[in-house]
């Protein structure tokens, strides 16, 4: 059945549909940001659930025929795609924007088929092949897509998934990969990968036997994914450290899960506030989740408290901070996520600032564009960048390449002089539920033209 037809059968069975493409006239291609900077910010913001937690839950779904049900799912544009791509697929899925819960059941989702035309506009994509190989054996996929941080390949999934027997088979346009069963293996990923430890972790919890996987990834959305499933009857030890024990079972069941709080958000906002020397109050957020920002932020000497779920930066006042050198790690080093808001912080701080961007190969390309505000940043090579300070930053037109670049620009905006315009916003609202509403209501001027 195509898609348009079950749309309509969609409609006449009253599930509410939920589109990306739909819902894509909200992120139309022709709207930007306008920002009108320098403005007084100030009071208080609530940090949503996160979204690379979220992305992983969804592709969860696919383990049991159980229907799960989703708290704090944010509403933006690739949990939208996910779960088009799961409706896509066959799953009933219906999803509250106002409440932010997402229910979805996949016991009608009969093969590993995946829409092509959706899997590329998401990496997360990659993730459901661990759930759709343990559930059905099999799982075909176009190359995910996503933000363009350099060539971001699958090569850790695949080799990972032949360890657990899968016979991988790359063809032109799309990746097949079959198997019976799924065998317990040990795998020593040879570069620590987010998505990859999340989609073998989820591969392993179905299949025959114990998989240990060494040197995986140890993201606070790592267990907390491992959290959900052994609630379900999951045998997962170790998530959260390097070396991660499964015990296949024969079948998992599912209920309900409530999304962690955006660490990224999280440290994005606090940023912000630092950069536009604002006092800021975010809750609802986890600080312990972000130990690197705050020993950064104790060198830079930003003021700051927090509590367990809260954190307010007192930065009013006019006083650059010092520079500082930063790298950024794997968990719980300082996140990759996190280093182009950085990089603006930077170029308001008193001194020569050296960035080494250590994860991705093409994540400081952006710094360009701050140059031409004036910004005063040297690209050494594509992992590290020297960022003299303090500058004065000038509004310009300028486009969004990625989604924490794009944040990036809107941070520069609400400091430069004068009108600045990004373009290619829904790169922004991909990772940012309501982010002018919000931004608004500590009193930037931003509008969305
Ligand atoms: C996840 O991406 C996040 N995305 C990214 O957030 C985040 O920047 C990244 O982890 C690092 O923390 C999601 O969780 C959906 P990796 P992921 O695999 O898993 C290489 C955002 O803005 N690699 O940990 O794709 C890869 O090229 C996004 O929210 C391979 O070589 O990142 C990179 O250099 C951006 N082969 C390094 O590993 C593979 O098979 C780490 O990437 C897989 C990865």
């Amino acid at each position: 059945m195509n898609r348009v037809a079950r749309l309509m059968v969609a409609d006449l069975l009253s599930i509410r549909y939920i589109s990306y493409t739909d819902s894509s006239c909200l992120f139309d291609s022709m709207a930007q940001f306008r920002i009108i900077g320098q403005q007084p910010i100030g009071g208080t913001i609530t940090v949503e659930g996160a979204k690379n937690h979220a992305l992983k839950i969804i592709a969860a779904s696919l383990l049991s025929p159980e229907e799960i049900v989703i708290s704090r799912v944010p509403d933006i544009g690739d949990v939208r795609l996910l779960l088009d791509i799961l409706q896509a697929m066959g799953a009933r899925v219906s999803y509250d924007a106002a409440q932010e819960v997402a229910r979805i059941d996949t016991s009608n989702v009969k093969s590993g088929e995946m829409p092509a035309e959706l899997v590329r506009g998401i990496r997360a994509s990659a993730v459901l092949m661990g759930p759709l190989l343990a559930r059905f054996g099999e799982v075909t996929i176009a190359h995910p897509g996503g933000c363009l941080l350099g060539r971001r390949p699958i090569d850790i999934f695949l080799d990972g998934f032949r360890a657990l027997g899968v016979t991988v088979k790359e063809e032109a346009d799309a990746t097949r990969c079959t198997a019976a069963r799924l065998k317990g293996a040990r795998i020593f990923m040879p570069q620590v990968s987010v998505t990859a430890t999340e989609t073998l972790m989820m591969a392993a919890t179905l299949a025959d036997g114990a998989t240990v996987l060494e040197n995986v990834a140890c993201e606070p959305e790592i267990p907390a994914l491992a959290a959900y499933l052994n609630r379900h009857g999951a045998k997962i030890r170790g998530a959260g450290t390097p070396t991660i024990r499964i015990d296949g079972v024969r079948k998992l069941g599912a209920g309900k899960c409530v999304v962690i709080p955006d660490r990224i958000e999280t440290g994005t906002f606090a940023i912000l506030a630092a950069a536009t020397h604002s006092a800021v109050r975010i809750e609802q957020c986890e600080p312990a989740h972000l130990g690197a920002l705050w020993a950064l932020f104790d060198r830079m000497e930003v003021p700051y408290t927090h509590g367990k779920d809260w954190v307010a930066v007192q930065a009013r006042g006019k006083k650059p901070f010092q520079a500082v050198n930063m790298k950024t790690h794997e968990y719980p080093g300082f996140a990759t996520d996190l280093q182009a808001p950085m990089v603006v912080l930077l170029s308001q701080c008193h001194g020569l600032s050296l960035v080494h961007e250590t994860i991705f190969e093409g994540r400081l390309f952006y710094v360009d564009k701050l140059n031409r505000m004036g910004a005063n940043i040297t690209l050494c090579d594509p992992h590290r960048a020297l960022v003299q300070g303090p500058t004065e930053l000038h509004g310009k037109n300028l486009e969004s390449p990625d989604i924490r670049a794009g944040m990036a620009m809107v941070i520069a905006g609400l400091i430069a002089e004068g009108e600045t315009r990004i373009e290619n916003i829904q790169q922004i609202e991909r990772g940012y539920a309501n982010v002018v509403e919000r931004l608004q209501s500590l009193g930037a001027i931003i509008e969305r033209v």
